[in-house]
């Protein structure tokens, strides 16, 4: 199964999604995650039913004012985002400078919660999407969500179950990337 790993585009999600039960299920296996000296540097935001509605006010906001000249077609296009699937999980990296673990570990940490959540998904039979698109970086969508000043999303996961399977992608060939190191190559003979 991993080796047929795909993720479905947000636009081709429908319902249903994950419910309460397999959400629960979802965010329970992102925790489930390697994590050095246990910092848990992240948490969720779910969005289900209305709640996605009522977050394309944020994005509407947010996206008119970086783009005040917007044709009211993209701003409703904007709105939209979180109607495409029916649940959305913002990841969000909640990091500690000031633990021992380095940042850049507890970052690690939190991209394999987001991708647990994703095989998750697929395991129960949902399709998923790992996005950021530009709202993940915005002041305003952050201020919405409360994140805090070492706060990031790492990522909108969006769950819902496939119109269509995916067709497959060009992948890497993965012997490509791989040297098998020896002593005479550490010595650079
Ligand atoms: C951190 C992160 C952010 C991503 N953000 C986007 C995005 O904003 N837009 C997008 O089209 N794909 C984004 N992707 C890629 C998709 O999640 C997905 O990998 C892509 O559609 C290819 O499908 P595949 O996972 O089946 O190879 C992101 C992936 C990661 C890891």
């Amino acid at each position: 199964m991993l080796l047929r790993r795909r993720s479905t585009t947000a636009v081709m999600l429908q319902e249903p999604g994950p419910d309460e039960n397999a959400l629960a299920h979802i965010i329970a296996a992102g925790t489930r995650v390697p994590d050095h000296r246990r910092v848990v540097p992240y948490r969720f935001v779910t969005f289900t039913g209305a709640a996605r509605d009522a977050f394309g006010e944020v994005l509407g906001t947010a996206f008119m004012a970086n783009n005040p000249e917007a044709e009211a077609e993209a701003v409703a296009l904007e709105k939209n985002r979180f109607l495409r699937a029916p649940t959305v999980v913002a990841v969000i990296a909640s990091l500690k400078p000031e633990h021992k673990t380095p940042v850049w570990e507890q970052t690690l940490t939190v991209g394999a919660v987001c991708h647990n959540m994703l095989l998750a998904a697929s395991a129960l039979g949902f399709a998923g999407q790992w996005l950021t698109e530009w709202y993940a970086y915005d002041a305003t969508v952050a201020g919405a969500l409360e994140l805090g000043s070492d706060e990031q999303v790492a990522g909108f996961m969006y769950f819902g179950t496939a119109k269509e399977d995916p067709k497959e992608r060009p992948r890497v060939e993965p012997a490509t990337l791989v040297t098998a190191w020896s002593r005479e190559d550490g010595q650079g003979s």
